[in-house]
């Protein structure tokens, strides 16, 4: 989850998508944003060209998390502060916030707190989101996969 779901986690989605499929676990994956500023709107170009770069593809179009998207993943993976907190006044039941962590949480450099933002960054920008979330997933696999 990120604020647009152009950028970040369309970019997370991607990279969890290979490296699962690679593992041939199957598992049910999406992204969204907080806000709704890109509903419906395909990934930025950049990430697309970082990602693909990377063999990654990026397929998502943008759309606006739901309140049923805290029942139906067992897990809601914020990629900042700003959008951890949004998430948390949008899921309207107590007893499913538990699902609801930071992606940094499963980094290894435990000093990366966020994903940062690269929309009106740099490509060195756009690059370090793909190293921090390579990072993070492949942890988030073996711990949980
Ligand atoms: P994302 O990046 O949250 O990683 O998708 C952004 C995309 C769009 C905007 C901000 C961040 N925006 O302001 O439109």
């Amino acid at each position: 989850m990120c604020l647009g779901n152009i950028c970040r986690s369309p970019t997370a989605e991607a990279i969890f998508r290979k490296k699962l499929t690679e593992r041939g676990i199957v598992a049910e994956l999406d992204s969204a944003g907080t806000a709704n500023y890109h509903v419906g709107h395909k990934s930025d170009s950049r990430s697309i060209h970082h990602a693909e770069k990377k063999g990654y593809s990026m397929t998502h179009l943008g759309r606006q998390v739901e309140v049923s998207d805290f029942h139906k993943f067992d897990l809601i993976l914020a990629m900042d502060s700003a959008n951890f907190s949004n998430l948390l006044k949008v899921c309207n039941d107590e007893k499913l916030k538990y699902k609801i962590k930071m992606m940094t949480d499963y980094c290894n450099d435990q000093s990366v707190k966020e994903v940062p933002d690269p929309y009106h960054g740099t490509a060195e920008d756009f690059e370090k989101v793909i190293d921090i979330l390579e990072n993070c997933v492949e942890k988030l696999i073996s711990k949980h996969f």
